[in-house]
C-alpha cells in the first residue's frame, strides 16, 4: 500500500514537472515573437497574404469573364476580341506587382509566352504538386529569391469550356496566336485540365514597410 501511494506521489510530482516544463517552453516561444520584431517579420504576413489572395481572385475572375463574353459573342470574333483575354491578364499582374512591390505571375508548364515558364525549382514542384492534386486550389510557402526571403503565394488555374477557342485543339487556334506565337504549347487543353497557376512573391521587407504606412503590424 505504501509502495503504491510513494510511487503515486512520484508520478505526480513526474506530471507537474514535466507540464511546468512544457508551459515554460510556450512562454518563451510566445515572448520570442512579441519581444522581436524581426522574428516576427520572417513570418508570413497575414494582411499582404490575404490582400494577394483577393486580387489573384478578382484577377481570374476577369479571365473568366472575358472569355465566356467571347464565347457568347454571336458575332465572328476579330483578332482584336481574341487578344483581349489574357493579355489584359498579363498587364493587371504587372501593375499588381508595381502597386504592391511584388512579383506577380502566371506560370505554365505548357506555356504560350516563354515568359511564362517556371522560374525556379519551387514554382516546378509547385505545378507538379496541383497536378497531383486535383482539390488542391492554392497554397503558400516561405522562399527567398534573389536573396531576398518571403511569401509566395500559389493559385492553381483550370481549364474552362470558354478557354478551347484558344487553348483547345492546335490546328483551330486562332491565325494571329499562329502568327505571334511560334512556340506556342498551350494547347490541345480538355475542360479541368490544370492550365497553370498563379505566382505572387511577397518579399518580407516590402511587406513591413506597406503595413507601416497603413499603419496596421
Ligand atoms: C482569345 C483567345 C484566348 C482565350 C479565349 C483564352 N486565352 Fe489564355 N492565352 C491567350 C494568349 C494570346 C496568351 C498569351 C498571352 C501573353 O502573351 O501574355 C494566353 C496565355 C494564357 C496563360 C498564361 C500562360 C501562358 O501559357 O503563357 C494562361 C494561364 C491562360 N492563357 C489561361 C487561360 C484560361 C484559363 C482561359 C479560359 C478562362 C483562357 N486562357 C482563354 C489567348 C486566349
Amino acid at each position: 500500500m505504501f509502495l503504491i501511494a510513494k510511487n503515486l506521489n512520484k508520478f505526480r510530482t513526474f506530471i507537474s514537472k514535466s507540464l511546468n516544463r512544457v508551459l515554460i517552453g510556450f512562454a518563451i516561444i510566445f515572448l520570442l515573437f512579441i519581444g522581436n520584431p524581426s522574428l516576427a517579420i520572417a513570418q508570413t504576413d497575414a494582411t499582404q497574404l490575404a490582400k494577394a489572395v483577393a486580387e489573384i481572385e478578382n484577377l481570374d475572375a476577369m479571365r473568366s469573364g472575358l472569355a465566356s463574353t467571347l464565347k457568347d459573342s454571336t458575332t465572328e470574333p476579330t483578332v482584336q476580341t481574341f487578344k483581349e483575354v489574357c493579355q489584359p491578364v498579363g498587364m493587371r499582374a504587372m501593375q499588381l506587382s508595381k502597386e504592391n512591390g511584388w512579383q506577380v505571375k502566371q506560370i505554365a508548364k505548357k506555356y504560350r509566352n516563354p515568359a511564362h515558364k517556371p522560374d525556379n525549382l519551387p514554382a516546378q514542384m509547385a505545378l507538379a504538386k496541383f497536378d497531383r492534386d486535383s482539390e488542391l486550389m492554392g497554397f503558400w510557402d516561405r522562399e527567398t529569391i534573389a536573396g531576398e526571403s518571403g511569401t509566395r503565394y500559389y493559385r492553381r488555374i483550370n481549364v474552362e469550356s470558354s478557354c478551347l477557342a484558344c487553348h483547345g485543339d492546335k490546328n483551330s487556334r486562332p491565325q494571329f496566336i499562329k502568327d505571334k506565337y511560334p512556340q506556342d504549347l498551350a494547347y490541345n487543353f480538355k475542360i479541368g485540365d490544370l492550365r497553370g497557376m498563379y505566382s505572387v512573391f511577397i518579399p518580407d521587407v516590402q511587406a513591413a514597410l506597406l503595413n507601416s504606412h497603413t499603419g496596421e503590424s
